[in-house]
């Protein structure tokens, strides 16, 4: 199956067996690039698509920040076999530095193994296509290899569940953003939600703190870091010191409306 959206594969079709080229070799058939949601901690919520697409593909690749393994990896490390090549995809930590370089380089790593015929599945943590990593090796090589992306259970639904809160009911609006965002946005956008999730906390949180109190959302505001992991951890919001927020934590705010 190639190029057909609906199907969720991209790319240029492929399917053929191997080629001869004008020197008389053969090129390999290229392999297919996974996008692979991994869920959002607790490996019983990977899928069994993903599950299965992991167990058999030859090349694994996921994010590192530059100082090891980090979560989508961890999330699925039980299911990897020794024989499997991983590529791990170094990110800055810094956000002073931008991070298309390094996802240039690993893109062109991950086309290598694409075009001597190996499979490769990237892991992304939560969903892929939610302000996912696989996002930016997706836009540089759906177009040159076929793609297939496997959904995930994002974070985001995965926290409502563990906070034990209904997130929307009927017209409501659901506004998902990042603490990232300049404080002015932050709070324009949140004055108007329904319902709100904010993520990517971490050194945002005060800033966060404080525009939730101006608006008098405090009292909604519910907080959850690493859902669904071991060391998943709930507090109320006034109990937290902000130097102790980790960036795997977010906010959420369930709508008000409760039909009955
Ligand atoms: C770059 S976004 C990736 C979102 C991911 N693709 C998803 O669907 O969940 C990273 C942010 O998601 C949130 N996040 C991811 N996993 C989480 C978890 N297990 N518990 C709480 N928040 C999480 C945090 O706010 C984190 O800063």
């Amino acid at each position: 199956m190639t190029g057909t959206i609906g199907s969720g594969e991209w790319g240029v079709g492929f399917d053929v067996s191997a080629q001869p080229n004008g020197s008389g070799e053969s090129h390999p058939t290229p392999g297919k690039l996974y996008g692979l949601g991994v869920g959002p901690g607790d490996p019983e919520l990977l899928t069994l698509k993903a599950h299965r697409i992991l167990t058999s593909v030859p090349v694994i690749a996921y994010p590192t920040m530059e100082s090891g393994k980090v979560l989508a990896r961890a999330i699925v490390a039980d299911f990897i076999r020794p024989e499997q090549i991983e590529v791990p995809m170094p990110l800055p930590f810094s956000v002073a530095r931008s991070s298309q370089p390094y996802y240039d380089t690993a893109a062109e790593t991950i086309a290598q193994h694409l075009a001597a015929g190996r499979d490769v599945a990237v892991l992304c943590e939560g969903d892929p296509m939610l302000y996912g990593s696989f996002m930016y090796i997706f836009n540089r090589l759906a177009g040159r290899f076929q793609t297939e992306v496997v959904p995930g259970i994002s974070s985001t639904f995965a926290s409502a569940a563990m906070l034990g809160v209904p997130l929307t009911y009927r017209n409501d609006v659901l506004s998902i953003m990042p603490a990232t965002l300049e404080e002015t946005t932050l709070r324009d956008r949140l004055a108007v939600a329904d319902a709100a999730i904010i993520i990517k906390l971490g050194r945002h949180f005060a800033k966060v703190r404080t525009i939730l109190d101006e608006l008098g959302l405090l009292s909604r505001a519910l907080y959850i870091e690493r859902a669904t992991m071991p060391n998943q951890r709930i507090r109320p919001i006034a109990d937290l010191d902000p130097a102790k927020v980790p960036y795997w934590a977010l906010i959420l705010i369930p709508s008000q409306t409760c039909p009955q």
